[in-house]
């Protein structure tokens, strides 16, 4: 999988916000070139288990701090961020059990979601929230 490259064009102005989405493309990127080396599988699911927790901890703060502004958009924010875990969990169940590579279908998914995801869905939170003031 070619890896994510962090830039600024993916600041959602939020400094939070942008430190937890480098970790989850730190994480990806992990992921992918573990994948690449074919290491152990425990390593794998232990990577892919931190990014799927570290996602649902980053998902709860960046809704309830859309919550506590009145974003107009939480509900489409709520409903893609639902739709990922749905996926994340049906592929693991689908495709992990004694893997030692996670599948490169799962992993370009990932990279795909989250750069599309980061660059459109939350870039449109960055300026109603400037607006009032956070950052
Ligand atoms: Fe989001």
């Amino acid at each position: 999988m070619e890896l994510i490259v962090w830039t600024s064009a993916f600041s959602v102005g939020i400094s939070k916000m942008d430190q937890q989405h480098l970790e989850i493309v730190r994480l990806i990127n992990t992921l992918a070139t573990t994948s690449e080396i074919s290491v152990r599988s425990e390593l794998i699911s232990e990577t892919l288990t931190n990014l799927t927790n570290y996602a649902n901890e980053h998902f709860r703060e960046e809704e309830r701090l859309l919550e506590e502004h009145g974003y107009p958009e939480l509900a489409a924010q709520k409903a893609d961020h639902r739709a990922y875990r749905m996926k994340v969990v049906a592929f693991c169940q689908e495709t992990m059990d004694g893997e030692e590579n996670v599948p490169a279908g799962l992993l370009d998914f990932l990279r795909d979601w989250w750069v599309d995801h980061i660059l459109h869905s939350d870039m449109e939170y960055r300026g109603f929230l400037e607006a009032r003031g956070v950052t």
